[in-house]
């Protein structure tokens, strides 16, 4: 019975209790942690795509995003205080729900991570293009967007990809210094966006509020729509609960940490999106006949290069939002500088994507579910250099040929499964082994666990259909490798208890977990 095939909780929580903990973060440092690993493409690029979808009411999308997270995050930390190991919300589901569904959560954490790190390339490239251009450097447009916008390929995000998988391969680690600065650059850029376009807005830019309405005239519309999509915005937040087994008082400090780096979160998208929409405005931009466009569309495409050609430049056509809202209202040197804040800092949000995908491939491999050779370790680099350039180059091909917003969007069909299971998991743990230590509980786990499921199923429903569509397919993909080769090949399943997600020789994280400046 393969729900019966569980990984057990006990060997997981005695290979924990092995390793000799440093309990050293405490709220402001996990705060930190979790800003950091937050704030990337979602603010800097996508608002334009929620703008499309929204307009105005884009607020409110930030908003019920931010709520999804904030009740998804509360479950995700009862689980990652109790299962104090990396591999995430996979383990997690291995040791509560069994094998068949951790492997299915593993299976949407590749989407989740693979793709997010895809969208952040694309996201970065555009930054990188808007830059070069604002030096007079004109890159071709057939080298650097995909055939959905007229062009071939979109090089710097395919070369991005590949630079920073072959850092991950050769083992680089970022220090702890660089972290701490390129959060402190990540939040002066938008600290500065803030001060500057607030005192500009103007009352009528707000108005309509919700073109689209609230849920729109198709799947991805409206303000609900565009909060399914800005989701990716707050993605990264798992980072905090990650590091429970770290930190002082994680029964106090990891709720603290995860809704301040949230609420913080929160707080500056509001006023981003809010400077961005009253400033320049953010009403949707329609087709010839009035008809909507959906977002990464050609037809969206071609309809902003007629509107560059008249001289207009809405916020929804910018690949570099943020940095283009500060030109249009007059800034250019500002501009300039948050675009080389994002091109500094979102290479890094790329290494934490692509190296959390491959933590998962390689725990699953070491599971027995995929090839062992896949969890190979380099003899000098000491890394999974294996599943790090077949992770690599799938992602570095698909930041060549998709828009941004479909990118994010199938990364959240992926999350957003992820979060729904282990919002499951929780509550299944709670009736299953309710004796069981818990450094962290859920408050009021009854409530808030029930509307982390109702959340994540209702953003997910309001993805665009083709995002939506993709869960079902990829997950049957995976579920036919199960039943071919993990099934059989399984590990727990052939009887043998063991943890690998704390291998002597498993591969530190690129990114050591607190921002700090020593
Ligand atoms: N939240 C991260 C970003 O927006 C993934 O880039």
């Amino acid at each position: 019975m393969i729900f019966g095939r569980v990984k057990s909780l006990d060997a997981i929580l005695a290979t924990a209790e092995k390793k000799s903990l440093h309990r050293s973060l405490g709220a402001f440092q996990l705060t930190m942690l979790g800003i950091g690993a937050i704030i990337g493409t979602g603010i800097f690029v996508l608002t334009a795509e929620a703008a499309q979808k929204a307009g105005p009411g884009m607020m409110w999308s930030f908003v019920i995003a931010g709520l999804v997270c904030v009740v998804a995050a509360l479950c995700y930390s009862e689980l990652a205080s109790m299962v104090p190991v990396s591999g995430s919300a996979y383990t997690y589901t291995y040791a509560v729900m069994g094998e068949l569904l951790a492997w299915t959560v593993g299976w949407a954490l590749i989407l989740e991570y693979a793709v997010a790190a895809s969208a952040v390339s694309v996201g970065w490239s555009g930054y990188f293009v808007g830059l070069l251009a604002n030096a007079g450097i004109n890159l071709p447009m057939e080298l650097t967007v995909g055939p959905y916008a007229g062009g071939i390929v979109n090089l710097p995000a395919l070369v991005i990809a590949l630079l920073v998988t072959w850092l991950l391969m050769i083992g680089t680690t970022e220090s702890a210094r660089v972290n701490a600065v390129l959060v402190v650059i990540k939040v002066t850029a938008l600290t500065l966006f803030v001060v500057l376009t607030l005192p500009m807005m103007k009352g009528q830019n707000f108005d309509p509020f919700l073109p689209n309405g609230w849920f729109g005239q198709m799947a991805g519309l409206g303000a609900v729509g565009a909060a399914a999509s800005i989701f990716f915005a707050y993605v990264g937040f798992d980072a905090v609960s990650t590091a429970a087994e770290e930190t002082k008082n994680p029964q106090r400090n990891v709720p603290i940490g995860l809704i301040a780096s949230l609420g913080i979160c929160t707080i500056f998208y509001l006023l981003v999106a809010a400077g961005a929409i009253g400033t320049m405005g953010a009403q949707p931009v329609s087709g010839p006949a009035g008809e909507i466009l959906a977002p990464g569309s050609t037809a969206l495409a071609e309809r902003c290069a007629s509107l560059a050609a008249m001289g207009q430049e809405p916020l929804v056509c910018s690949r570099e939002a943020l940095a283009h809202v500060m030109r249009q209202i007059g800034y250019p040197t500002i501009g300039n500088a948050i675009g080389i804040a994002a091109f500094l800092a979102l290479p890094s949000v790329i290494l934490i994507m692509l190296f959390g995908q491959t933590r998962i491939f390689f725990v699953m491999a070491r599971d027995g579910l995929l090839p062992e050779k896949l969890a190979s370790i380099h003899p000098r680099w000491k890394t999974p250099h294996i599943v790090t350039a077949i992770t690599g180059v799938a992602v570095a091909c698909f930041a060549a040929f998709l828009p941004v917003g479909k990118l994010a969007d199938i990364s959240n069909s992926g999350t957003l499964f992820a979060f729904f299971m282990v919002a499951i998991a929780v509550l299944a743990l709670r009736i299953k082994d309710p004796g069981r230590h818990r450094p962290f509980r859920t408050p009021l786990v009854w409530i808030v666990a029930p509307l982390a499921i109702l959340g994540t199923l209702g953003l997910y429903l309001n993805l665009p259909f083709d995002a939506k569509m993709v869960l079902p397919v990829w997950g049957g993909i995976g579920l036919v490798l199960y039943f071919l080769y993990g099934y059989r090949k399984s590990h727990v399943g052939r009887g043998i208890v063991e943890v690998h997600e704390d291998d002597p020789d498993a591969p530190p994280p690129p990114v050591p977990p607190v921002p700090s400046f020593d």
